[in-house]
């Protein structure tokens, strides 16, 4: 599987964060800030108190360094020796002194490689200095950005930072490693004139016309819900649930940004307890299937299951019929839940995953959205039927959207597998 790379370069202040930030969350990729790494070895630097010009004891420090890089939903982060840095990388010692540390070739050979590391694992918008030109010299979607010097100033003194970003970009354009450049293929933006939402639809313009897949179905404002309203009996379901969550396990919904509201969505979760599907029905505010035991479907439940929109499925086999459901169901517009562990996990470790899910993808062509759910297993243990009082967290992946030709290459056994082992690394990820 390979994965797109979409570098975003310009000088201080120009607005990559912004542009990169709002990329990562409409196209449903992982949002890489580069100079955040550069920001955090000049932390550690600084923190050893150790001269950022003395290359020596600095390559001699780096050497020392675990750098642990990784996402949480579409935003990346950065450990440094077990420590996360983010609070402290704006400030002022570390504006003055990151230009020296990033030009020391053994500091950008060690991030570079890190920086690459993501592309393995998932689709990235990266912005910094060298992406298009050093970092991901071959991938065709680059966009270099710009701003007046003046605009770029006021800029940071409005975001009431102390930095002269003159000086670091006169260091960071003349260095002899990786220097910043227009890269080879890069399309200039200038966005001194523009608002945040004008720079995000000529990015998307431009790379529209680079010919990056944009997804057809993936909502532009991923935020947006249709407001059809939930038949009572639904909702009678949804909100005593809701409320049961709240106040019993202190629920808590990290990611909720990464969620795709509107139009069909298959939602892929870890499965820990019958608390889950109202869990991940509690998201959303209009109406969503499920998938119920087949042996709940007697007594009221025969009524009532089937009014909370719950597919009878069969756990003894493989069952055809619901998978046929399941797609159906997506291509009507639904957003459907599936667990592709297929039954609860005994210990709150993830199980292996049917090949089933990579299936019902495939043939359905929806986003996917990955949900990883913590401490529903302590809440209500498997074999237990006990409740206890314990947290519960649910994190909301960025979506998986693939576009017609990748859901084209997953179309056959193997494809199937290969999708169902990505849905899984994304939920294991998060
Ligand atoms: O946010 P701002 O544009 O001010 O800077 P940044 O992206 O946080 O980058 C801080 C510094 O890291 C830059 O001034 C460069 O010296 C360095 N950097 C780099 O050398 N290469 C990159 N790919 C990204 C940042």
């Amino acid at each position: 599987m390979t994965f797109h790379a979409i570098a975003i370069d310009g000088p201080a202040a120009s607005g990559k964060s912004t542009l990169a930030k709002t990329l990562a969350e409409r196209l449903g990729l992982v949002m890489v800030n580069s100079g955040a790494m550069y920001r955090a070895v000049t932390w550690k630097i600084l923190r050893e108190e150790i001269d950022p010009s003395d290359t020596e004891s600095v390559i001699r420090l780096l050497d020392e360094m675990d750098i642990q890089c990784g996402h949480v939903g579409s935003l990346s982060t950065i450990r440094i020796n077990g420590t996360d840095p983010t609070p402290f990388l704006r400030e002022p010692e570390i504006n003055a002194n990151v230009s020296t540390v990033s030009a020391i070739p053994q500091v950008r050979d060690r991030l570079v490689a890190l920086q690459r590391d993501y592309l393995k694992l998932t689709h990235v918008v990266m912005e910094g200095r060298d992406i298009g030109s050093v970092v991901f010299p071959n991938t065709p979607f680059k966009i270099y950005i710009d701003a007046d010097p003046s605009v770029r100033d006021g800029r940071r003194s409005g975001d009431g930072e102390i930095d002269s970003v003159s000086q670091r970009d006169a260091a960071d354009r003349s260095r002899k490693t990786a220097p910043l450049v227009v890269a080879d293929g890069a399309t200039k933006l200038d966005t001194s004139a523009l608002t945040i939402s004008g720079v995000v639809d000529a990015a998307i313009g431009i790379l529209g016309q680079q010919g990056f897949p944009l997804p057809k179905q993936a909502p532009l404002l991923p935020n947006e819900e249709p407001p059809t309203p939930m038949r009572w009996i639904y909702w009678l379901g949804w909100m005593s649930f809701g409320a049961a969550y709240r106040t019993l396990f202190g629920l808590r919904i990290i990611g909720d940004e990464n969620l795709i509201k509107a139009g069909p969505v298959l939602i892929a979760s870890n499965h820990q307890s019958f608390l889950d599907p109202p869990l991940i029905g509690n998201l959303y505010k209009t109406e969503m299937v499920y998938f119920a035991r087949k042996s709940l479907f007697t007594g009221i439940g025969k009524w009532l299951y089937p009014q909370w929109n719950a597919i009878p499925i069969d756990q003894e086999k493989p069952d055809t019929s619901s998978m046929k459901a399941a797609i159906r169901h997506l291509k009507e517009g639904w957003r459907v839940l599936i667990f592709p562990e297929g039954q609860r996990t005994l210990d709150g470790e993830i199980c292996e995953a049917a090949p089933g899910i990579g299936m019902i993808a495939a043939k359905a062509g929806v986003p996917i959205q990955p949900v990883r759910i913590f401490g529903a297993d302590k809440a209500l243990p498997r074999g237990s039927g006990k409740i206890s009082m314990a947290r519960i967290t649910v994190i909301v992946g960025p979506p998986i959207l693939l576009s017609p030709e990748e859901f084209k290459a997953y179309s056959n056994k193997e494809g199937y597998l290969a999708l169902t082992e990505r849905i899984m690394t994304a939920i294991k990820a998060l």
